[in-house]
């Protein structure tokens, strides 16, 4: 069936209306930001082609919608406006011809903003002192919510410094830093209340609290990004505009750069954008704004949005999407898994087709049903998952709704299954007998940070289980070239380059192979740790839990895992096997606290050429230094290799030495 232009722009009027409802007034957005986006540019399309359907409620004429009773109405003297958005380095082509065409001038100076991801609001000062704070509301009227914002803590009440305006009206975003929002939901969670899906909801939620006491308890942060209206002298560029504001006590983003040209724009972008895991706060995009503010005055504005401006967006994070089923994966512990197979969608600047359902408690708490549109999280490199199921959105008629049943027996084993007390997790007891159980520990065993066997992928760890060559990680050792000869797709040259990277695997370190074991709970900072302390294996193994809660970050859980792994005489059968088939690693003699570097402190960041970030801390620690992972007033030198940002940043803000990689390794050869 096709529909009509008028049909579908009426459909999406609807639709857009109803989103913006839940978002605006009740901060409970029904779908991502995306889907949103992906929505008004569907109906902007429309009208533009078919301007006859355009209609002065369109959501595309609106920015939001109306206050709430509850709070005083504020009209704004100048609009709050929006901004047009851009989502590729050609729509950033685009922009900046239209700014030069206007301008006549090719080589515009932009100011770049991180595009913080909160709450607009305005506020306005009086000679100084703070009289109003307002929200966006439709861009036309806000809400008056002056006693929530004179509860945060880095607004100034009252401005200070040299010329400040006897009227100024600040525009600025806030938010809560992740951080902060963690804690937060965690304090929720703990006193059974009501947790937010993220910061800015948190936020939103926080500002229209109608009693301030209770925003005064929320960790909101303010940023200011520009002016409204402003009566007095002020700069002639934002940039400068900025840097008063900032004298005057006003918080500005410690981001802003003004860069000339378009490719500029581009390069801050791409760094920015790979920061973005890393900042305090969610940003979901860059604004780049025309510097001079007399240009920015002769190219004005279009409906809703300044000429001047423009917002990068970064690739989605979260985006909806159909959960088509459930698979149960089982993991090195046995812990049974469900993964949801979706309908391939793009987001996080992948496609992704499966994402975690963590455990049947997930499950539960969302409610969620195969044949439910849900919605999908991909944040830098964690993995995919489902954050919750859009409301009302069961499936069209072709897919059923059903219900995920886990199940009650090993998917690959047959083994039963058990739930240990106070646990989550639901666990396939068949240990090395279950085929996926041996898998996942071999795949962990060879991976790159603990064995490093080079070119043992999972097609065929899954070959050499099957056909039965390999039932413990020691049997990896006895492999010949004859046995491997028999696998599919295996030639002499990948057998003999298998073999290699086996034979070269032998030789390693003491925390890769504590970290091989596969100890639960026992990561790669765990295994480090417990290798400075005991120095030996065999110290390890016969330690008591008390000892080894005395080891830093082992906690009696840890202990309990490392003694219960210890005991287990199919373990200590496999060590011995693994020692016997020559598995070495030189003895550590040093200590921390110790050595040439002793009672220093260093952090790494950035890339290394010649060895992992892991492979330097433990080449410093040998040598008698702390490693730690943050710069502060403590640290003594920081190692940095290309791509090193806000580390390093921090490291010439406190005069901190900082080596490169080149003059580390002449470092190193002399005390070695
Ligand atoms: S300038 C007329 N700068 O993004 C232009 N906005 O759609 C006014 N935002 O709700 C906006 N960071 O609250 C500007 N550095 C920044 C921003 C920023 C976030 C928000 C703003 C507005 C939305 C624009």
């Amino acid at each position: 069936m096709t529909t009509s232009p008028v049909e579908e722009a009426a459909a999406l009027r609807a639709q857009l209306l109803g989103w913006a409802e839940a978002y605006f007034e009740r901060d409970a957005p029904l779908v991502p930001d995306a889907d949103y986006d992906q929505a008004m540019k569907r109906l902007e399309a429309l009208e533009r082609e078919f301007p006859d359907l355009a209609t002065p409620d369109s959501p595309t004429q609106r920015v939001g919608s109306a206050p709430l009773s509850e709070f005083e109405a504020v009209e704004h003297r100048l609009p709050m406006l929006s901004l047009d958005n851009a989502f590729s380095a050609e729509d950033m082509d685009d922009f900046h011809r239209r700014v030069t065409e206007r301008l006549g001038d090719g080589g515009a100076a932009y100011c770049c903003e991180p595009k913080l991801d909160g709450v607009a609001v305005s506020i306005v000062y009086e000679h100084g002192a703070l009289v109003l704070a307002a929200t966006r509301g439709d861009g036309t009227r806000g809400e008056n919510i002056t006693a929530n914002v004179r509860t945060i803590s880095n607004v100034p009440l009252t401005l200070s410094g040299e010329d400040v305006p006897p009227y100024l009206e600040v525009r600025g975003e806030v938010v809560i830093p992740r951080e902060a929002f963690e804690r937060m939901n965690a304090q929720a969670r703990a006193a059974d209340e009501k947790v937010f899906v993220n910061p800015r909801n948190a936020a939103a939620g926080s500002l229209r609290q109608l009693d301030s006491r209770i925003t005064a308890r929320r960790p909101l942060a303010f940023t200011a990004y520009s002016v409204g209206v402003v009566e007095g002298d002020l700069p002639g560029a934002h940039d400068a505009i900025l840097q008063r504001l900032s004298e005057w006590g006003l918080p500005v983003s410690e981001h802003v750069q003004t860069v000339t040209g378009i490719a500029a724009c581009d390069d801050y972008y791409e760094a920015l954008a790979r920061q973005r895991d890393t900042l305090p706060f969610d940003i979901d995009g860059i604004v780049f704004k025309v510097n001079g503010m007399a240009e920015q005055e002769k190219l004005g504005f279009v409906s809703r949005a300044p000429r001047w401006a423009i917002a990068r967006k970064f690739p989605a994070q979260e985006v909806s999407t159909q959960l088509l089923g459930v698979d149960f994966q089982v993991g090195r512990t046995g812990a049974i898994t469900p993964v949801a197979r979706l309908q391939p969608v793009f987001v996080g600047g992948v496609t992704v087709s499966n994402a975690t359902l963590h455990n049947a408690d997930e499950i539960e708490r969302l409610g969620v049903q195969v044949g439910d549109t849900v919605v999908v999280r991909r944040a830098g490199d964690v993995i995919p998952q489902i954050v919750s199921v859009v409301e009302g959105s069961t499936s069209d008629s072709s897919t059923e709704r059903a219900k995920i049943a886990f199940p009650g027996q090993c998917p690959d084993c047959g083994s039963d299954v058990a739930r240990e007390e106070g646990e989550a997790v639901i666990r396939c007891i068949g240990g090395m007998a279950c085929g996926a159980q041996l898998k996942a520990v071999i795949r962990h065993f060879a991976s790159r940070k603990a064995m490093d066997i080079e070119g043992l992928g999972d097609k065929l760890i899954d070959q050499l289980v099957d056909e039965g060559l390999v039932g413990s990680v020691a049997d990896i050792f006895r492999l010949s070239q004859p046995q491997l000869a028999t696998l599919e797709r295996m030639g002499e040259k990948s057998s003999d380059n298998l073999l290699a990277s086996i034979e070269q695997s032998r030789s390693t370190t003491l925390p890769k192979f504590i970290y091989a074991l596969g100890i639960r709970e026992v990561g790669e900072a765990t295994a480090r740790a417990l290798a400075t302390h005991f120095l030996e294996l065999d110290a390890l193994l016969a330690a008591s839990t008390d000892v080894l809660e005395g080891v830093d970050d082992v906690g009696p859980i840890v202990a309990h895992h490392i003694r219960g792994f210890a005991s287990d005489e199919r373990n200590q059968r496999v060590i011995s096997d693994l020692l016997a088939l020559g598995v070495n690693w030189p003895t550590v003699t040093v200590a921390s606290g110790e050595g040439p570097l002793a009672g220093t402190t260093w952090v790494v960041t950035g890339k290394l050429e010649s060895m992992s970030r892991g492979d330097a801390e433990q080449r410093l620690r040998a040598l008698g230094a702390k490693t730690a992972s943050s710069v502060s007033a403590k640290t003594s030198t920081v190692l940095a290799g290309p791509g090193a940002g806000s580390k390093r940043k921090k490291a010439e803000e406190l005069g901190i030495s900082i080596v490169d990689e080149t003059e580390w390794l002449a470092m190193l050869e002399e005390m070695e």
